[in-house]
């Protein structure tokens, strides 16, 4: 049921978000057959992490109310944040069975957490190689090495870049990425 509606709502997506979940996906599979991560959860995480990635901004805040999901300062800002924890509640309703590791790979794609599964990690790592990101992450060569040599390193690798980054362009950083990144820290 969930693969069925994953593959449904895949369909009529703008090109440049088909491509960019293509990518994921593909990059996802590789990095699963090397770290021996469950291939189908890759798959399902993957191909739905983007679902809510085109829900406008207030729609995903009264979603994410409705679902109970903590709405940060930074969230308020940036509703756009919130598109992994509302996607991946969405993808909850229509699952036979709950299944935390793709809930957990959905809900934190963009934040990034300290205690998600392999399943999560892939999925969260080849959000961020897709080579379309290139230039906004220029260090993707590295991240894409570690990714494939030690999950960990390259989750903390990218958390330590991105929160530099985001800081010196000005920009808010999601409270989430803080713990995320202390919590590797040191690891
Ligand atoms: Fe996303
Ligand atoms: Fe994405």
């Amino acid at each position: 049921m969930l693969e069925q509606f994953i593959e449904e709502s895949f369909k009529d997506l703008p090109k440049g978000l088909e491509t960019h979940i293509s990518t994921v996906v593909g990059i996802g599979k590789e990095l699963a057959e090397t770290h021996s991560a469950n291939a189908k959860e890759v798959y399902l995480a993957s191909k739905g992490h983007d679902i809510c990635r085109l829900t406008p901004p207030a729609v995903l805040l009264e979603l994410a109310t409705a679902f109970s999901v903590p709405i940060s300062d930074v969230d308020r800002e940036i509703p756009m944040l919130l598109h992994g924890p509302v996607g991946a509640n969405i993808l909850a309703q229509h699952m036979d069975s709950f299944n935390h590791s793709i809930y957990d790979a959905v809900y934190w794609h963009t934040t990034g957490n300290y205690d998600l599964d392999d399943v999560g990690k892939i999925v969260f790592l080849a959000d961020k190689l897709d080579p379309v990101k290139n230039t906004r992450y220029p260090y993707q060569r590295l991240l894409r090495d570690l990714a494939f040599k030690n999950l960990n390193n390259a989750m903390k690798e990218f958390l330590d870049r991105e929160i530099i980054s985001l800081v010196n362009q000005g920009n808010l950083v999601h409270p989430q990425m803080l713990v995320a990144r202390n919590k590797f820290n040191g690891k």
